[in-house]
């Protein structure tokens, strides 16, 4: 592969004088184009000393001129009255490892610009605009330096504006109405969006697709992105309960507001645009952090077979541990996560969360005797650490149920924040607590504190109702994965459960932040009281290459993979880390491939999805080596299967040999999927 990892070219170009000469007649101060020179960013300061800027790619207009700044609480704006001081253009070429992810390598190529301006009306106060643009699209961040004129910067409202320039088509996420992104994913023209989460995903008219999104969110609130008028975004920052969305002291970034721009719905999946923004890894050697398959006391509870709570039901006994932990020694899983060891489950604790205890068990639960018992077998216990929303209460004993884990050899947590929007509890400065948005700056800054304080034990957090994922990984790669979006657990009890299309939204929206505990795999397809899940048995197992996380939860009842072992054998077979990733079709809630090559064999796996619609898709095995036959394991759809009848169990198993030159037909059946297992021949 061309991309050596050991090559590092970091260019300052000093092209003040080439391209970005001082304000031309039409107000453009500067202008820096991608380094293949498809995509090109201008900024303008117009007569009073206003920002904008706007995107062109191949020459055409994407984003029209779009407004910069902020509206301050404690200050005038920063918004107008600006004059440049300097600007820079510099050009970054590297390639840098990943030590588990969709990819080992991942190359980080932009050009900078940077703009260095002044307010002279406002006792010449400073701000930085910095943008990078890639071949895939667009980062930009503020910076606010130390300033004896602004030690505080209390940002009651941010600017920024992204004006799409052609009709458009969004799929998008109500932001605030519900806690933890779990709200169900809509397609409407751009023009009909009302306040969204993000990542937002566009088409445009002519094909072009943008995700707009954030990358590096730290000590600062989320970025809703609210309709205006027209084709009209602008930030609406996550409000805060006590003051304004964000209050800095000193010097800060902002984090950067990014915009993957690509010919389809494949190239927004195959940008590493988020995770470039981000910083390198502070924490070194993460060998203890281990991308892993789990199974767990989890869907039975989903199911109401039994509870998180004590009584005659009480899940988290020691002795059903242990059938866990006996099964998931068999079968090859390293993980057996237990939920409701601990006491606080009996009343309600969502939205609640005072009852819990981080560190004493139920007395049907023995955590020593457990996790001894799972070592004793080659597997570890995985953590769990429900919160109900209570933030403040949680980081009182965070420490302690940390280091109760660490002691009996638990490396990895899955915590959860089940609450209403808005009804996260948080400790007030004079004691006594207040309700806010998880993805409030003062959320932000719990979970990161979550995964840091973790990472001191050596502890992996896998978090649910999270904050959005914003490529944080890179730098804190103990923060192994995350829910933020509708899980499987909505096909046990949700109402409406999830849409056939959901995967399928799932890739090319969510799934653009980083990876998602999604908790595939229930070969069963029925949730409470039998309601089925829209779904095949095929797709059930494409899902686990096509929604990608490092830890992954076979989510079904141990009996239900003894009932099927025929398809649970590809469960077992498919790895979490991969070596690379290929998007081989796709469009946005309907359809997509899927092809990985796992990190620590020459092996290939192959997952696609469908929405409702049966297809039959077209796969060139092109990226396998040259030369090479492999067996390809297939199952896919049944000839009848359709995830609307009970034919949605229909599965085919089958073998193949094949080579680079094979072309498959993918036929899947409504609401189906393919996956396939790809192993060289003899090795
Ligand atoms: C919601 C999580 O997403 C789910 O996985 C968990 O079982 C429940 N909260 C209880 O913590
Ligand atoms: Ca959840």
């Amino acid at each position: 592969m061309s991309l050596l990892p050991t090559s590092r070219r970091a260019v300052a170009l000093l092209l003040l004088a080439a391209c970005a000469a001082s304000a031309r007649a039409d107000d453009t101060l500067a202008t820096v184009a991608s380094p293949d020179q498809k995509i090109s960013v201008s900024l303008q300061l117009s007569g009073d000393g206003r920002l904008a800027y706007q995107v062109r790619r191949n020459g055409k207009p994407l984003i029209a001129p779009s407004r910069l700044g902020f509206v301050l609480a404690n200050a005038p704006q920063l918004d107008g009255g600006f004059t440049l001081a300097g600007q820079a253009v510099s050009e970054h070429d590297d390639t840098w490892e990943q030590p588990w992810g969709e990819r080992r390598y991942v190359r980080n190529h932009y050009r900078e610009l940077r703009l260095e301006l002044v307010q002279k009306a406002q006792q010449n106060r400073r701000m930085a605009l910095v943008f990078r643009v890639f071949d895939d699209g667009v980062g930009f961040r503020y910076e606010l330096p130390e300033q004896p004129q602004l030690p505080q910067t209390r940002i009651a409202d941010e600017l920024t504006e992204f004006v799409v320039a052609a009709p458009a088509t969004a799929w998008w996420q109500t932001a605030g109405e519900m806690a933890a992104l779990e709200y169900p994913i809509a397609k409407t023209p751009l023009s009909e969006v009302g306040t969204a989460n993000t990542p937002l995903t566009i088409r445009t008219k002519d094909g072009t697709h943008i995700a707009f999104h954030e990358a590096a969110l730290v000590d600062y609130a989320s970025m809703w992105l609210r309709k205006v008028d027209g084709q009209k975004l602008r930030a609406q920052l996550t409000p805060s309960a006590t003051g304004a969305p964000v209050e800095r002291t000193g010097a800060f970034t902002t984090p950067w507001r990014t915009m993957q721009i690509a010919d389809n719905a494949a190239g927004l999946y195959m940008s590493d645009l988020i995770l470039n923004l981000n910083e390198p890894n502070q924490l070194g050697d993460v060998s203890w952090v281990h991308p892993s398959k789990f199974v767990g006391v989890w869907w039975e509870m989903h199911l109401e077979h039994s509870t998180w709570g004590a009584g005659a039901k009480h899940g988290a006994t020691t002795d059903n541990t242990k059938r866990y932990i006996d099964f998931a020694a068999k079968h090859g899983f390293r993980g057996v996560l237990v939920e409701g060891w601990n006491l606080g489950w009996d009343g309600k604790w969502y939205g609640d969360g005072s009852e819990f205890s981080f560190t004493q068990s139920y007395p049907d639960f023995d955590l020593a005797a457990a996790s001894a018992y799972a070592i004793g077998k080659g597997v570890r216990l995985i953590g769990h650490h429900e919160t109900g929303g209570n933030v403040a209460h949680y980081e009182e004993q965070m420490d302690a149920g940390y280091q109760l884990y660490a002691k009996h050899g638990v490396d990895s947590i899955k915590s959860g924040y089940v609450t209403d929007a808005g009804t996260a509890q948080f400790r007030s400065a004079g004691g006594g607590t207040h309700y806010a948005y998880t993805d409030s700056q003062e959320g932000s800054r719990h979970y990161l504190k979550a995964v840091t304080e973790a990472a001191r034990y050596k502890l992996a957090i896998d978090t649910h109702e999270p904050i959005k994922d914003t490529g944080l990984r890179r730098t804190w790669p103990n923060w192994i994965s995350r829910e933020g979006a509708r899980g499987m657990e909505y096909n046990a009890w949700g109402n409406p459960i999830n849409g056939v299309d959901h995967e399928a939204n799932l890739v090319f929206t969510r799934m653009l932040s980083g990876p998602m505990d999604y908790t595939p795999g229930i070969l069963s397809l029925e949730g409470v009281k039998g309601k089925p899940i829209n779904s095949t048995q095929a797709k059930q197992l494409a899902s686990f290459v096509v929604i990608y996380s490092p830890v992954v939860m076979a989510a079904d009842l141990i009996e239900n993979y003894e009932k099927y072992p025929g398809p649970f054998k590809f469960i077992k077979d498919v790895p979490t880390d991969w070596a690379d990733t290929r998007v081989l079709h796709g469009a946005v809630g309907e359809y997509a491939t899927i092809a990985r090559k796992d990190r620590h064999s020459d092996n290939w796996y192959v997952g696609s999805v469908t929405d409702g619609a049966a297809r039959t898709l077209s796969l060139p095995l092109s990226f396998l080596d040259a030369g090479k036959r492999y067996t390809a394991e297939i199952y896919r759809d049944g000839e009848h299967a359709d995830y609307r009848n009970s034919h949605r169990f229909d599965i085919v198993i089958e073998k193949k040999t094949v080579t680079s030159k094979t072309v498959l037909q993918l036929k899947l059946a409504p609401g189906g999927g393919q996956a396939i297992r790809l192993a060289p021949v003899g090795e």
